[in-house]
């Protein structure tokens, strides 16, 4: 009882302390949700997309050469100006695959946490939330449109088919596919998961996160009991940032839970998102770097490269948003339990080594851990109208691409070790992370050119034996 009442006074007390900061963080609310309901970002970006044809667009870059997909390999080099063409178009359309995924996810987030902060009297923050999810919506809408299209353009109707699902890298021959989840190579791509264990294992893992939560009720997240009420599983993805990096389900599930569950962690939640930000900031900013230029030189500006220009500025709120309420709205709400803490250094930890422990030998802009799918989608491109290799020799090029070092391993460690220095300055000021968070410090350890090579070579042993 003694113990309850201090813990009160200590949560009171660090209410009160911050009362003139408190007025602080919303007035520096209000003024970012006044400036994103004025700018009309979202709105370019809609009229982009209703007006967009790949054809109008396809003789042009759409970022600088830089940004292309196999940039930098021994198969850039050897490919004709038409080819380069298409490989800087798929990196748009194979980067914003992953951006809208990531959205999907925004948008679950945005709500659940959204309604916790109202319950602690933060409406503005409840509102500017909701114009972000309908932003969201926007964005998301447009990157499947361009994405479908120039997909379907550069490789045919059943390549679209693929994709457009976000499975690209899976298969869509049968033949494959058997030889792909046979015996000799089981759970390759990791696709199958036993569903009910994992609905167990969730029910367990939030029974442990309801009880450690249990002080924080009264703003426990609107849009979670909504879903318990009507016995729905709150929606997760496989292909998003966050998805990647807190898989498996059960266990994105129980964060997403926790995000919901006290004010704390949902501040802290922006964190993790900060991540996803700069992430996309680290790209995006070249590439609406290439749209100044081009509209300077007054040369024609690629639809494309206009929507990821206004997407560029309109995301720039976002990130304001995700750094407010990670950065400085967190002091308001009553200092964090042990748990609390322990839970968001987990999932950072956990995204650092999902999203950002590699670096891709094929797209400048990708450091997942494993670069497995990315080998599968090289060597269905090479089979495709774009190539037209036949298997075996579409294989040899995977393994010239993949296994040896070039220059596009160079400039991917060089994205890599910017976007490291950006995650950095950003947590390091973050006193209740542990070292390995603020410092970054399974990104840099893992992330090494020599790593990724050996990482390479162990995976094309298993991709080679289930296609020869
Ligand atoms: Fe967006
Ligand atoms: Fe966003």
């Amino acid at each position: 009882m003694v113990k309850t009442i201090k813990a009160l006074e200590k949560q009171k007390q660090s209410l009160t302390v911050t009362e003139g900061e408190r007025k602080k963080h919303i007035k520096l609310i209000e003024t970012t949700y006044l400036s994103n309901t004025d700018s009309d970002y979202t709105e370019k970006i809609e009229e982009l997309e209703k007006n967009f044809n790949y054809s109008s667009n396809s003789n042009y870059y759409w970022s600088e050469p830089e940004q292309s997909m196999l940039y930098g390999t021994p198969l850039y080099e050897a490919a004709s100006p038409s080819q380069k063409m298409a490989l800087n178009h798929l990196h748009w359309f194979g980067m914003y695959n992953v951006v809208a995924a990531s959205e999907t996810e925004t948008i679950t987030y945005n709500q659940i946490t959204a309604s916790v902060f109202a319950a602690c009297g933060y409406e503005k923050l409840s509102q500017m939330l909701t114009l972000e999810t309908s932003q969201e919506r926007s964005h998301i809408h447009a990157f499947h449109n361009i994405g479908h299209k120039t997909m379907k353009a550069l490789l045919g109707k059943d390549a679209f088919k693929a994709s457009f699902k976000n499975k690209f890298y899976q298969r869509t021959n049968k033949s494959e596919a058997r030889r792909l989840t046979s015996s000799r190579l089981p759970n390759f791509f990791n696709l199958q998961e036993n569903n009910s264990l994992a609905d167990y294992q969730y029910y367990a893992l939030r029974f442990i996160a309801k009880t450690m939560l249990a002080s924080h009720k009264k703003s426990y997240s609107q849009y979670l009991s909504e879903l318990e009420k009507t016995y729905q599983f709150i929606p997760v993805s496989t292909t998003g940032l966050i998805g990647r990096g807190l898989s498996p389900r059960s266990i994105q599930r129980f964060f997403a839970f926790n995000w919901g569950g006290s004010p704390f962690l949902a501040s802290q939640y922006y964190g993790l998102r900060m991540m996803a930000n700069m992430v996309l900031k680290n790209t995006e900013h070249s590439t609406s770097r290439y749209f100044k230029k081009l509209a300077k030189k007054g040369d024609f500006i690629p639809a494309p490269t206009a929507v990821s220009h206004y997407h560029f500025l309109d995301e720039s709120f976002h990130t304001t948003t995700s750094m407010l309420i990670a950065r400085d709205l967190y002091k308001d709400f009553p200092q964090p339990t042990a748990y609390e803490k322990f839970t968001i250094n987990l999932a950072l930890y956990m995204m650092q080594r999902g999203i950002l422990s590699g670096l891709s030998a094929v797209v400048p802009d990708r450091y997942y851990a494993d670069d497995c799918s990315m080998m599968y989608f090289v060597y269905k491109i090479l089979q495709s109208p774009l190539f037209e290799m036949p298997p075996q020799e579409a294989l040899q090029w995977v393994e010239k691409c993949f296994c040896h070092e070039h220059e596009g391993f160079q400039m991917t460690a060089k994205y890599h070790k910017r976007l490291r220095a950006d995650c950095c300055r950003f947590y390091g000021s973050f006193k209740h992370l542990w070292p390995v968070n603020r410092e970054m410090r399974l990104m840099a350890s893992k992330g090494t050119i020599d790593k990724a090579i050996q990482s390479n070579i162990k995976t094309f042993k298993k991709f080679s034996q289930a296609f020869a």
